[in-house]
């Protein structure tokens, strides 16, 4: 089965009809990430930049590191992101991380597309390259407790979200505090860190 193909033409259409409440996670997101006033900041799924312009918008001072799989959404996001505060390179998040530290790792709506080892085994990388005292603010689809708060469309191939309690608990076993900083039906945006 090919991987699904991004279109960033198409992005915020699809993001409009498929997750209504993407407009409230970014701003919780950039809410979260904006905590502490980190400076350096690597966001795993970028794509076309629109979160990480919100969070860059909350942070005049910090850079952002940005990596995706798809060549498409990174040229959109390095259309809109500033040069000067920006980096974009085409990566998977399976692969190594960049070495950092970082005071912040962000991702939203990226790492439900990995699976359960996928997603425990991601979370230990990203506790490697945080600094001390660093944060990673996770902003992405969950599995509802209740089916009724399903509202995304999930198709279980490329899309593989998690339950909220799993998440914590291989995010704790990766050395991270945990905390929920926001959860609305099936999306919510998580913080973990670093001690
Ligand atoms: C729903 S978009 C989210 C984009 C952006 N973070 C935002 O907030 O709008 C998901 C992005 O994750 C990227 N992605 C999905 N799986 C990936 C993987 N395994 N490695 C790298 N990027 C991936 C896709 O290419 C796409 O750009």
């Amino acid at each position: 089965m090919p991987e699904f193909e991004w279109d960033p033409e198409t992005y915020q259409a699809l993001m409009a009809e498929e997750i209504p409440d993407y407009p409230r996670l970014q701003t919780e997101v950039a809410a979260a990430a904006a905590v502490g006033a980190p400076n350096s900041i690597l966001d795993l799924g970028v794509g076309s930049g629109l979160t990480a312009q919100r969070v860059l918008d909350a942070l005049p001072g910090a850079g952002l590191l940005g990596i995706d799989a798809s060549p498409e959404m990174l040229a959109a996001a390095e259309a809109i992101l500033d040069p000067e505060r920006t980096e974009l390179r085409l990566g998977r998040l399976e692969d190594p991380l960049p070495r950092g530290p970082f005071d912040l790792v962000m991702s939203t709506l990226a790492v439900h597309h990995l699976d359960g080892p996928g997603k425990a085994d991601l979370f230990a990388c990203i506790a490697a390259v945080l600094a001390p005292g660093g944060r990673f603010v996770l902003g992405d689809l969950v599995v509802p407790a209740d089916p009724a708060d399903v509202v995304t469309p999930i198709d279980w191939i490329d899309d593989t979200p998690s339950s909220l309690d799993e998440q914590l608990t291989w995010l704790a076993e990766a050395g991270l505090t945990t905390r929920v900083h926001w959860q609305h039906r099936d999306l919510a945006v998580i913080v973990a860190q670093k001690d």
